[in-house]
């Protein structure tokens, strides 16, 4: 399938997985300066599913607050208006695909494990950088890979291709899909994320995250998300090694060198913030 065919027929996919009009709601109300917490509030109140998923999310030990937010409200002042957005981003999305169909070589909660892995990762290598914005940083990470998710969804046939020349081969994902398909996985979910009126900054790191390019809207975010991946994904396959860094793109071995050269030292104490994370977003809804 040539990409033109393909981009055509994710064009007219009817069934992609929509998001709560309240996540645009709450998208709108934060782009105008003028908005209170109290409107914000307001209208994360018209859903009440979301309400009680925030506040547990506020409450639970990822978030780490001593004493117990009981009431929405609270949780905007506390968390601020970025925070509540992303909460409510990461909310959404999780539930979009929860459900999903499972292929032959797909395990969706090992996908969302390493998106989960992926997006606290970020978030932490945003803090230690002095990036703006570590929570968006999340968002970008939770996204980073959904374009796969979106392949073994509506592409099956391509999906099981490319996994079969990854077995058969050695192969990344990424370099088998080089060989077998001519859209990829980022442009896949940068496409998706466009659709959903994500915010420019989401879009270019999804895309790039396997490829990085200094004409984004957010490179620092960008070399974060990819770099982020890179860990993520030695540490789980071979930890007792260094990462290779002549294979990092230079930018991110500037500006991330260190952390990757020393991932012992602080992924190690990480994995419990990114467990608590997996429990808290693969529980399932009660
Ligand atoms: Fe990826
Ligand atoms: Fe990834």
């Amino acid at each position: 399938m040539d990409s033109k065919t393909m981009m055509k027929k994710l064009e007219r996919i009817e069934d992609l997985p929509t998001l709560p009009t309240i996540l645009f709601e709450v998208n709108r109300l934060l782009e105008d300066i003028n908005t209170s917490a109290k409107k914000l509030s307001d209208t994360i109140k018209k859903d009440p599913s979301m309400v009680a998923k925030i506040l547990k999310l506020v409450n639970s030990a990822f978030y780490g607050f001593r004493s117990r937010v009981s009431d929405i409200s609270n949780a905007v002042v506390l968390l601020g208006f970025n925070t509540i957005r992303n909460a409510v981003i990461s909310v959404s999305i999780i539930k979009a695909f929860s459900g999903k169909k499972e292929l032959e070589g797909f395990d969706i909660t090992e996908f969302w494990k390493h998106s989960i892995a992926v997006a606290v990762t970020s978030k932490r290598l945003a803090e230690k950088c002095r990036v703006e914005a570590p929570d968006s940083c999340f968002v970008a990470g939770l996204l980073h890979d959904i374009g796969k998710l979106v392949l073994s969804q509506y592409f099956q046939d391509l999906f099981t291709r490319v996994w079969i020349t990854a077995q058969k081969e050695n192969l990344t994902f990424y370099e088998a899909e080089k060989k077998e398909i001519s859209v990829k996985h980022p442009m896949i979910g940068s496409f998706l994320a466009k659709k959903w009126q994500f915010p420019d900054h989401l879009v270019d790191a999804v895309k790039c995250h396997h490829a990085v390019l200094k004409s984004v809207s957010n490179y620092e975010m960008v070399l974060i998300v990819y770099g982020a991946d890179i860990i993520v994904n030695h540490c789980a396959m071979e930890p007792e090694k260094l990462i290779d860094l002549s294979a990092v793109h230079p930018d991110a071995v500037e500006m991330l060198g260190s952390y990757m050269e020393n991932t012992g030292e602080w992924y190690e104490k990480l994995k419990a913030e990114i467990e608590s994370a997996c429990g808290f977003f693969l529980k399932e809804e009660e």
